[in-house]
């Protein structure tokens, strides 16, 4: 029996009658995260991954393709391999079923259970589905079609060997009640144990003759049958123990502590894998998870409907850590979800450019600006302790639930509470005053202190953006740091000198034909250069007149175009409302901001608009510092035609208050997504 200090996680092994799409990454990513935050927490961990490669669907992917199972198995397998490398997945032994060693094992299982009489042989006649391998009886079967699949089944006749399953059907019952997360989530649960309450669990087929299936292993008491590709390909997860990496294991993983698996193969592995390891006298795992199903803008994924997602493409589009981002945050772990390029744009360019992003950058400008690039000694700040302490233990919490999307919200809570503190101790303001050094010093120490925390709570879900955040702030990353006290550790941060790097996540501008392409035309995605966000700025003074609006307006305008003064009741120059709509108003999040050079009142914007990024030069500047508008919500008239200010392009205008002066600017109270209309 494993040790309580070991973990052993497994994804499905995916058939390789294609290439890897967005469920077996997701799957993977999901089982990735799992692992290192395990190896964070110092557990010995076992990660498991690999392919089925037996089975009709392999031998007619490979009949399909002109060559021999065998090396249409080989031909695939390095895709899956390459894909996992680039996904940064750690898994630390990769399985194929055709590996000599896993097929012994299944021989020898087999061997054993017909020893014993838990295999017996049988004539069997039955609805035979091909796409699904599997055998309906008479009642299953409406219209001639498979219930499952919805393909028609044929009827076929044949001897069979049984597994004695429905011998463990009270003991199954039994194990399900008495281990509550045994399978999870809930619901799942209760549609198993619902399942096997109202219905009689009968015997499994577990043999396949060679004359329909050639392509698998051959069972070791009758030469003319091969097993059937689920009793293969269940046993992986004991048969790896004996003979892949970190061996001998068995003692040390066995049982599993998760199996990871989509919806579809829950009772594959609840019930046929359950009650084989019961027939084989080996401890059933802990946790069986099943997590739901991606579709794709709200339709079925399908290779037919051609919208199958290539991980891949969104790894060259937005790199893994932002993809392994998204899969793990969009959609609850366990429920099903849609996926969309729009959607997996917008986290990109909010969550993770203007959040973390924007915080990491406008933090060490500021780190190097007014302390020379040295985190300074200081007194850490309790507010600080007591919200990283907070968000570390429910990230805590909700990792050992497998409640990745509760966790990356906890974790963006930090985030958000460091860019507000930014915005509060406005450290440009300290910097101008000698007498509050001490303060500035705390502030900057605060900031590279929640960097830290973010750094290592991060380092599941995006490894690189982890290090590099960590690098940046002039650490060198240990992985056998031990979590959670590592992420609560200040104490080597005060005279690290940092290493500002190039921007985290930047920006992905993609036009809106791309994204209905879905995303097929890479070059048609642009990454936006890293901008100097919250740079403090370098001279208040202008001796530049500023090309201010001539005519000021309430709202003011604050940009190019001189607005029409405002109207009063029954003035000829009111607007109709079909005029009033003719200016399209937006919610735009603030992503940088600097002074124009030589102006006093000029700020040079950048904008989000969602899916587009604008520059906006706005009369602001003797309002506003530049740093203190970065991440703010604010209103834009977005149809406005482009004009140059101080030979600054401006594609677009700020609405504020105030007459002669700006007064303030006009913001969001709630949290809208930028890019909203304004009406
Ligand atoms: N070979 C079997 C598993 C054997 S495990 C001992 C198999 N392979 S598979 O390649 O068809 O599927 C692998 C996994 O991909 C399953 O967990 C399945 O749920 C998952 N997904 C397939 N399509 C999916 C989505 N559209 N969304 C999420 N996961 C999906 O089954």
């Amino acid at each position: 029996m494993r040790n309580t200090n070991s973990f052993y996680i497994t994804t499905p092994i995916y058939y390789v009658n294609d290439v890897p799409h967005i469920g077996h990454a997701y799957t993977t990513v999901a089982a990735d995260v799992l692992a290192r935050y395990w190896r964070l927490r110092g557990h010995d961990v076992f990660f498991l991954t690999g392919l089925d490669e037996h089975g009709q669907k392999v031998q007619q992917a490979a009949a399909k393709a002109g060559i021999d199972p065998q090396a249409h198995c080989d031909k695939l397998a390095p895709q899956f391999q390459e894909l996992w490398k680039r996904l940064n997945i750690s898994n630390d032994a990769f399985i194929r079923t055709t590996d000599a060693p896993h097929k012994s094992v299944v021989r020898r299982y087999l061997q054993d259970l017909f020893d014993r009489q838990l295999i017996y042989k049988a004539d069997y006649t039955g609805w035979y589905c091909t796409f699904d391998e599997r055998f309906w009886t008479e009642k299953d079967v409406v219209g001639g079609l498979c219930p499952d699949c919805k393909r028609p089944v044929e009827q076929l006749s044949e001897h069979n060997y049984f597994f004695k399953m429905g011998q463990y059907q009270d003991r199954l019952i039994d194990h399900i009640k008495q281990h509550p997360n045994f399978i999870r989530p809930e619901s799942r649960r209760n549609e198993v144990l619902g399942f096997l309450q109202t219905q009689k669990l009968g015997d499994l087929s577990i043999s396949r003759p060679k004359s329909r299936l050639s392509w698998g292993i051959e069972l070791p008491f009758d030469q003319d049958c091969v097993t059937y590709v689920w009793f293969d390909a269940l046993v992986n997860y004991a048969s790896a123990l004996e003979y892949l990496p970190k061996q001998p294991s068995f003692d040390r993983f066995w049982p599993a502590s998760v199996h990871l698996v989509g919806k579809d193969i829950l009772t594959t592995h609840a019930v046929y894998w359950s009650t084989m390891l019961m027939a084989l006298n080996l401890p059933l795992p802990e946790t069986i998870f099943a997590h739901g199903w991606w579709t794709v803008d709200g339709e079925k994924m399908s290779k037919s409907r051609g919208n199958v997602v290539d991980p891949n493409k969104m790894i060259d589009a937005f790199g893994a850590d932002a993809f392994r981002y998204f899969l793990l945050r969009e959609v609850p772990f366990g429920y099903d979800g849609d996926f969309s390029y729009t959607a997996m744009l917008g986290r990109n360019n909010s969550e993770l450019a203007d959040d973390l992003g924007n915080l990491l950058s406008r933090s060490l400008t500021m780190i190097e600006r007014f302390a020379n690039g040295i985190i300074p000694r200081s007194r850490i700040n309790p507010s600080l302790g007591e919200k990283a302490g907070e968000v570390v233990a429910r990230v805590h919490v909700h990792l050992d639930r497998l409640e990745f999307g509760k966790a990356l919200e906890a974790i963006w809570e930090l985030v958000q509470e460091a860019n507000q503190y930014i915005d509060k101790t406005a450290p440009w303001k300290l910097a101008k005053k000698p007498e509050e050094r001490a303060h500035l010093d705390e502030a900057l120490l605060h900031l590279a202190a929640a960097l830290k925390t973010l750094g290592v709570l991060l380092y599941p879900f995006m490894p690189s953006a982890s290090k590099e955040i960590l690098r940046q702030i002039g650490l060198t990353w240990e992985p056998s740091v031990f979590f959670p006290a590592a992420a609560l550790n200040w104490d080597d941060l005060p005279g690290r000198t940092i290493a500002k790097g190039s921007s985290l996540f930047p920006r992905i501008e993609i036009s809106s034909d791309a994204i209905t392409l879905g995303l097929k035309e890479a070059a048609s995605i642009q990454k936006t250069a890293p901008q100097e966000k919250g740079a403090p700025p370098v001279s208040d003074t202008s001796a530049v007149p500023q090309p201010v609006p001539a005519t000021a307006t309430t709202p003011a305008a604050t940009t190019a175009a001189p607005a029409a003064a405002a109207p009063t009741p029954g003035d000829p120059a009111q607007i109709t409302i079909d005029e009033f709509f003719k200016i399209q108003l937006k919610t735009a999040k603030v992503i940088s901001a600097e002074r124009v050079p030589k102006s006093e009142k000029l700020l040079k914007l950048q904008v989000s608009l969602g899916t587009e990024q604008r520059q906006i030069v706005a009369g602001i500047g003797k309002k506003y510092e530049p740093e203190a508008l970065v991440g703010k919500m604010i209103v834009i008239v977005a149809n406005l035609k482009p004009a140059k200010l101080m030979g600054i392009e401006s594609q677009g205008m700020v609405l504020a208050a105030g007459d002669s002066e700006v007064r303030g600017l006009a913001t969001i109270l709630e949290d809208v997504e930028p890019g909203t209309k304004v009406k």
